[in-house]
């Protein structure tokens, strides 16, 4: 198992015709096996586009990209494309708006019979999926057009995983949850993390960058501007506006502490928690 990498990637939709538009430009970075790369950017900076190449959906105009053994080239072929995909499992945007089977099994069940796998397969394939992401057994045979919202995105995220991908895709994965179904959905990406799949997950929220992420991939009108860490990027104020990107909560009301006085460590707090142990810590030890 090896990394992912994107070599002077460059895509442009309808290239060649008058109404070509670059999509993305000379991207080139190597994101390591096993991590959890939050790709992030203002609107229209090119993330959707350089995931759907990630996941073999289109062909580079230029470049190439390699995930594992795979190399996608440009120019590649439908099989080339097919072939180079089955590593990624992709959860589109609202992935609940794909399903379709008339059960829950049958729609989980259909990503494993698409790859050739046998009826019997796919059908263990579906459960291992279903049980992941904690779905009830007696349920499998509802419509999942009957299921509450969260519970069909569940559905949805089954789907893909059924087709055991050692690399994950998510883009904007909690739009339009409550609260409570983001934590909850953010608790399952991190046990598939935990079982050493790669992750790349598109978003908005810096609070999910901070808590999660260990890398993050910042794009800009179809360039990259940044991999790093967390860390690294939050200490950057400067690149973050440029990029139309916020501190997380925690991080900036950690710089406004430090700024009245308190002698915060040097590290941001890329989360409350890791704000409120250090804030505890810090005035116990000015109290002692
Ligand atoms: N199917 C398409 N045909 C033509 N242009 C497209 C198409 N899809 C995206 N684009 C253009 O390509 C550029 C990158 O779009 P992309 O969807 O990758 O951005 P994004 O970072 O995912 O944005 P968002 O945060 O809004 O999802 C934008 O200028 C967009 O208008
Ligand atoms: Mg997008």
């Amino acid at each position: 198992m090896s990394a992912i990498q994107f070599t002077n990637l460059s895509f442009s939709y309808q290239a060649g015709t008058p109404f070509a538009v670059e999509a993305l430009r000379n991207v080139s970075v190597t994101i390591p096996n096993g991590s959890w790369t939050a790709v992030i950017g203002h609107t229209g900076s090119g993330k959707s586009t350089l995931m759907q190449l990630l996941d073999g959906l289109l062909s580079p105009t230029t470049g190439s990209i390699r995930n594992g053994q795979r190399q996608l080239q440009a120019g590649a072929n439908r099989k080339e494309m097919a072939a180079f995909r089955q590593q990624t499992g992709f959860v589109f945007q609202f992935p609940e708006n794909q399903l379709f089977a008339e059960t829950v099994l049958e729609d989980v069940m259909f990503g494993p019979q698409n790859l050739g796998r046998t009826d019997k397969e796919a059908r263990t394939d579906a459960i291992a999926a279903l049980e992941m992401v904690h779905f009830p057994r007696e349920d499998y045979k509802r419509s999942p057009f009957d299921l509450s919202g969260g519970q069909m995105r569940r559905v949805a995220i089954a789907g893909v995983l059924a087709m055991r991908p050692q690399t994950l895709i998510l883009d904007e994965p909690t739009a339009g949850l409550d609260p409570s179904g983001q934590d909850e959905l953010m608790r399952l990406i991190k046990t598939l993390h935990d079982q050493h799949r790669t992750i790349l997950m598109v978003t908005h929220q810096m609070e999910l960058v901070g808590a999660y992420a260990d890398h993050v991939l910042v794009m800009n009108h179809g360039q990259m501007t940044m991999f790093g860490t967390p860390q690294q990027l939050f200490a950057q104020p400067q690149l973050l506006s440029d990029n139309h990107l916020k501190m997380p909560a925690s991080v900036a009301l950690g710089q406004q502490l430090r700024a009245k006085g308190l002698p915060l460590p040097e590290t941001l707090p890329l989360t409350i928690e890791q704000l409120a142990s250090e804030v505890a810590e810090t005035l116990r030890r000015k109290q002692g």
